[in-house]
């Protein structure tokens, strides 16, 4: 007799469904001649000195485990980069850890941190991953809508669910530049939040993986205002163009990331040493890299920004990342899932579900302009096109 011991698992697990933005981007790439805008990840290849390097590893035979932690030049070379550009300061030895992608950071100090029970404040809209991680671990997310603050978490209502809640959150995540709204948060307004989040004993999960990637001002770290509390994430994919190579950093206090330390090793004894040697690469002669790429996601920024608005989609201005979160207009269709689909078909443009990411996110869509000049024009032609046919007279 054969056993189904599917509902014999995690329990936590079961309330989970895969992510709505894959099954979205799988759905509609079945329609021909469609153009996505639903990417986020850089469409630049990695830069050539950092792929030498991959090739040297592989043909050197760098084929062996290496330290948990990652490589200590590795270390190093990550802890000069995030020093030189940021001003924060970790010591290779006990404050790094080299981690497959953002994505396993964000998995790893999770998992170390939360008990059944805990709370972990998340303000939206925000990259979904951190919600099933949360839940995953018996946790329960608080969500702050932001979308009403300029999708910025202000202090004073950080401060307010902090104090009603202070002994079950245990941590905040914050990222910036923001993924899926592109606004970033400021010197001023940083040392803002880290004055409230000093009052409390909690962590801040601060994803900082587009910190290469801000047009108008340099990015400034909240590690460098709260060292002892904040978990830095950061990484090579989007900054050197190489999601694929799965090189990820956790930083923080060295008891800290003693703890961590042993759920990555637990989960991944070590990052792939090939990918390691290329991202030393990235980090000690690569620090400029991400300018030439920040240069065109700029000027793509500023045509999407114009072209939108004409049609009547407003946004709050994207400052980082390469993404705009833009409202749909009156007179069209609401609800994002709809929509999206509805001008997939139609129009042959495919952008991602504001609703995908969160309170805050419904009624509005995530476009990325990690695509050519080209076909964000045409895509913007398309777009016309179908705002023209679609849209509803709204009358008072
Ligand atoms: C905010 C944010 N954090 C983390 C990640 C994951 O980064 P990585 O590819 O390094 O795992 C992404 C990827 O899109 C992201 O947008």
């Amino acid at each position: 007799m054969s056993k189904d011991l599917s509902t014999h698992m995690k329990k936590e697990l079961a309330q989970l469904q895969p992510s709505d933005i894959l099954a979205f981007n799988q759905k509609i790439s079945t329609i021909p001649d469609i153009i996505k805008l639903t990417l986020g990840e850089p469409d630049f290849n990695t830069p050539e000195h950092v792929k030498q390097a991959g090739i040297k590893s592989i043909m050197t035979n760098q084929s062996h485990y290496t330290n948990s932690a990652g490589k200590l030049a590795l270390r190093q070379a990550a802890s000069e980069f995030l020093q030189e550009k940021y001003q924060v300061q970790y010591d290779p030895k006990s404050q790094i850890l080299v981690t497959a992608g953002a994505t396993e950071a964000i998995y790893a100090s999770l998992t170390a941190i939360l008990n059944p029970g805990d709370k972990v404040i998340i303000p939206t809209p925000i990259f979904p991953l951190y919600i099933p991680v949360t839940l995953l671990n018996g946790a329960e997310p608080i969500f702050v809508d932001t979308s009403d603050n300029g999708f910025v978490l202000s202090p004073e209502k950080l401060d307010q669910i902090l104090a009603a809640n202070q002994a079950d959150v245990k941590a905040i995540v914050l990222n910036y530049p923001t993924n899926p709204t592109g606004v970033t948060y400021h010197r001023a307004e940083l040392q803002a939040l880290a004055e409230v989040i000093q009052k409390y004993d909690v962590f801040v999960i601060c994803d900082e993986i587009y910190s290469e990637l801000t047009y108008d001002e340099p990015h400034v770290s909240l590690a460098a205002y709260l060292p002892d509390q904040v978990l830095l994430l950061n990484g090579v994919s989007k900054s050197h163009a190489m999601t694929g190579w799965r090189i990820g950093l956790l930083c923080g206090p060295a008891p800290v990331i003693a703890q961590i330390g042993k759920v990555h090793q637990f989960c991944i004894t070590s990052a792939t040493t090939n990918a390691q040697d290329a991202a030393y690469e990235a980090f000690k002669h690569g620090k400029d890299d991400g300018a030439k790429m920040r240069t065109a996601y700029q000027a793509r920024r500023d045509y999407l920004v114009t072209a939108l608005n004409k049609l009547g989609f407003t946004c709050a201005k994207p400052e980082g990342a390469f993404y705009i979160f833009a409202k749909i207009p009156a007179g069209l269709q609401q609800k994002s899932f709809d929509f999206c689909y509805d001008l997939a078909q139609k129009a042959k443009v495919a952008v991602i579900p504001g609703a995908s990411f969160g309170p805050g996110g419904e009624g509005y869509v995530r476009i990325s302009y990690a695509a050519s000049l080209e076909s964000l024009q045409q895509a913007m032609t398309r777009l016309a096109a179908y705002v023209t046919a679609n849209q509803q007279v709204t009358t008072k």
